[in-house]
């Protein structure tokens, strides 16, 4: 491949070796989305170019990563975009109760608060005691924070309208308790939830899952990778498994796209094909 652009080659560059060293593979992320947050790492610590930087990447861990971290956007919510946590309700929920048992796979899980809400919904809909949620992210930092299950108070109001607008039918203070600054989820959400460490790009298939969520991820992959783990979703799937993806995402432009039928395109919930 020619690089026009100087900084495009030592991008580059540095994603081998990140990759070489610490074997996290960013090579086929957005561009846009890694020029972006390397820039700003550079600027930020004062380093005058890329290949500067790199050498500071492979001799010093803990500033290596720091620049994982950045690579890793973990913004996320309680019942993000409570529509689609609404469609899972009326749509998703009605097929799962048609299984004795249930395993759902929250791929990119962040910091936890879409497992925990998918395990207020199963609780509600009376089927959490027969799931398991694997709850999977390659940043460790963030996982450790999932398992706590500790959340900064000042979100609470914005959660609980989320979680009423998704048609939760409880109160959403049930759920948790308050202690000083912070809330803790109760442990009766915890119990069913696996949290490991897992990454899309280099790791394997979980076997025979009924639904998958993966939400806000592949927007920050290019095509080729985007089809890559499409290929891990469609092996991980059971026939009739449901693919849940983020508002900006698709499987539109994947080799996967004729092997689904869509049970909700507006919240991008798909079923795989028997
Ligand atoms: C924006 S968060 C999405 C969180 C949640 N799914 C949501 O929609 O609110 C994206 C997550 O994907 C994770 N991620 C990015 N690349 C990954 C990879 N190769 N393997 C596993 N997780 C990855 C990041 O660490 C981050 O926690």
């Amino acid at each position: 491949m020619q690089y026009k652009d100087t900084s495009d080659l030592e991008i580059s560059l540095l994603l081998e070796a990140i990759y070489r060293k610490y074997g996290y593979d960013f090579r086929e992320y957005s561009q846009a989305h890694i020029r972006r947050r390397i820039l700003n790492r550079m600027a930020l610590s004062g380093f005058e170019d890329i290949a500067q930087m790199q050498s500071m990447v492979l001799n010093n861990v803990p500033f290596a990563s720091e620049l994982l971290q950045d690579l890793s956007i973990t913004v996320t919510e309680m019942f993000r975009d409570p529509a689609f946590y609404r469609s899972l309700r009326e749509k998703v929920i009605p097929i799962l109760k048609t299984y004795p048992f249930i395993k759902i796979w929250h791929a990119g899980c962040a910091t936890g608060e879409e497992a925990y809400s998918m395990a207020i919904l199963l609780q509600e809909e009376g089927l959490y005691d027969r799931t398991t949620i694997y709850a999977t992210d390659f940043n460790q930092l963030a996982l450790n924070r999932a398992k706590e299950g500790i959340f900064s108070n000042k979100l609470i109001k914005e959660y609980t309208s989320n979680y009423q607008l998704s048609g939760g039918k409880e109160s959403f203070s049930s759920y948790y308790t308050s202690h000083y600054d912070n809330v803790i989820m109760n442990q009766s959400l915890k119990k069913n939830i696996v949290w490991a460490n897992h990454n899309l790009v280099t790791d394997s298939v979980f076997a025979e899952v009924n639904l998958i969520l993966c939400r806000n991820v592949l927007i920050y992959f290019d095509q080729n990778l985007q089809n890559k783990v499409q290929s891990l979703f469609y092996n991980s799937l059971i026939n009739g498994g449901i693919l849940s993806l983020g508002s900006k995402e698709s499987i539109r432009f994947t080799d996967y796209f004729e092997h689904y039928s869509e049970l909700d395109l507006k919240q991008r919930i798909f079923k795989k094909k028997y």
